[in-house]
């Protein structure tokens, strides 16, 4: 019999990833200070969401969640995150027109600060400091006194991740997200690429559309999918504190919902079973997510959608399988089957990025693109042999020009890495990169509609 759920209840489980704060009595009363915050999402929100994942967890709709591996405190710019929401709905376009069906937008932000770390420590020339955990903890330069986790990271990230939403609701539904502006929304960098050209073709394709519908009374002032789109945040709830602090009473249903982002996710060095970080996301109401990577056992995640989604409803739990792309096709296959056997509801999503993961000769951490596209096959291949849906994708990306992951039509080597590596984590997927793998994506998509229309 499972302990009756409270928003504290995690605070007498098992727990790991946690930072060592100095002084936990400052730690309190941040938390407390939180409490009594705004929240930064609404429960309706969350639902609202919910229900479009259930329609992907029944195959009517694919998910597209992407962003930064981790926000930062100085890389806080309306410029940066215009560009990284624009990247997002041009590759929202362009897999729409591969799929014919809803994509649901998820960015990996406003939220998105604090870090897992394979070792507590790092150590440099000799010397060790803790570990840099993302700046809602502590600061990424290596000295002793940057390294000391400070609890008033958690306040500054709760103001940015609220400045962060304001400013992509007011992009998503003030104007800059009409469809009528798909051609706006070419970067201009973009403009010479093969990517630039391909998108460029389709944007006509969709004003096309759009003269047509007006010409048949159909406008944006009637219909609000042309008009505004709806974009949602996602974050690791990797400190429960901040997480717990940011839970509030829905009073319209009387649940508890964690307002700090409309989805949350346990992250693959989180996800014990009778771990606290599993405890905390029973309880909420959000649509959650867990990490998959190829140590999950089909029993373990029987366990934890046992746990996650009792009820077995759809678009409550999101498997985030992250496999690598040498592997996908062994282990994954055991788990959609448990899943499929067992009857339950949920909506799995490719993650290629973080089983990819590995040091160039030049000594960035990197990812390749062949790696990443691998995988996205593998998983698609698998679904496909099971008779199961591959209900959407998760990348680590960027609106801007990055040399992160080698490969790709520009040609990023191990040696240009270093031209203009900016990551504060995981290495990403730059504009160019995106946009090229969401061409390749949607053309999975385009043949397995053409595969069931066959049947
Ligand atoms: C991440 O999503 O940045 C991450 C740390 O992933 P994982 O938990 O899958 O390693
Ligand atoms: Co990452």
């Amino acid at each position: 019999m499972t302990e009756q759920w409270q928003p504290d209840t995690w605070r007498r489980k098992p727990i790991r990833q946690v930072p060592s704060y100095p002084d936990p009595t400052a730690l309190c009363v941040v938390e407390e200070r939180l409490r009594g915050f705004p929240p930064l999402v609404f429960a309706g929100e969350a639902r609202r969401l919910k229900r479009m994942l259930a329609d992907v967890a029944r195959g009517k709709a694919f998910l597209l969640q992407g962003g930064d591996c981790a926000e930062s405190f100085g890389e806080f710019h309306p410029n940066i995150l215009r560009d990284n929401l624009r990247v997002i709905l041009q590759m929202a376009v362009v897999l729409t027109f591969g799929a014919a069906c809803p994509v649901v937008k998820l960015g990996r932000v406003a939220g998105q600060f604090a870090k897992p770390r394979s070792s507590d420590t790092e150590a440099r020339n000799g010397m060790a400091l803790p570990s840099y955990r993302g700046d809602m903890v502590n600061a990424i330069e290596f000295t002793a006194e940057a390294r000391v986790p400070n609890p008033e990271r958690l306040i500054q990230a709760y103001y940015q991740s609220a400045a962060t939403l304001n400013f992509l609701r007011a992009l998503s539904q003030g104007g800059y997200a009409d469809l009528h502006r798909v051609h706006g929304w070419t970067l201009s960098f973009l403009d010479e690429s093969r990517q630039g050209e391909r998108y460029r073709h389709l944007a006509d394709r969709i004003s096309e559309a759009l003269r047509f519908m007006e010409a048949v009374g159909i406008t944006p002032e009637e219909a609000r999918q042309i008009r505004e789109v709806d974009f949602f945040t996602s974050h690791e709830a990797l400190l429960l504190g901040y997480e717990q602090a940011m839970t509030r009473v829905d009073s319209t249903t009387g649940d508890y919902y964690d307002c700090s982002a409309h989805f949350v996710w346990a992250g693959e060095r989180t996800r014990q079973l009778d771990g606290a970080h599993l405890e905390f996301l029973r309880g909420i109401k959000n649509p959650v997510g867990i990490k998959a990577g190829p140590t999950m056992s089909p029993d373990e995640l029987l366990c934890a959608t046992d746990l996650l989604n009792p009820e077995n409803e759809p678009g409550r739990l999101t498997v985030i399988a992250r496999m690598g792309a040498g592997r996908v096709e062994q282990s994954l296959p055991p788990l959609i089957r448990a899943i499929r056997d067992a009857g339950r509801q949920v909506v799995w999503v490719c993650d290629p990025m973080h089983g990819n993961t590995h040091e160039s000769s030049t000594g960035f951490k990197t990812r390749a693109f062949d790696a990443i596209l691998s995988e996205v096959r593998g998983f698609f291949a698998a679904h496909q042999a099971e008779g199961t849906y591959a209900g959407g994708v998760h990348f680590e990306m960027t609106g801007q020009d990055v040399t992160e992951c080698v490969g790709g039509a520009q040609g990023i080597t191990e040696q240009t890495l270093s031209d203009r590596y900016q990551t504060r984590c995981d290495p990403r997927l730059n504009v160019h990169q995106s946009l090229e793998l969401a061409f390749l994506v949607a053309e999975l998509l385009h043949a397995r509609r053409a595969m069931n229309d066959r049947r």
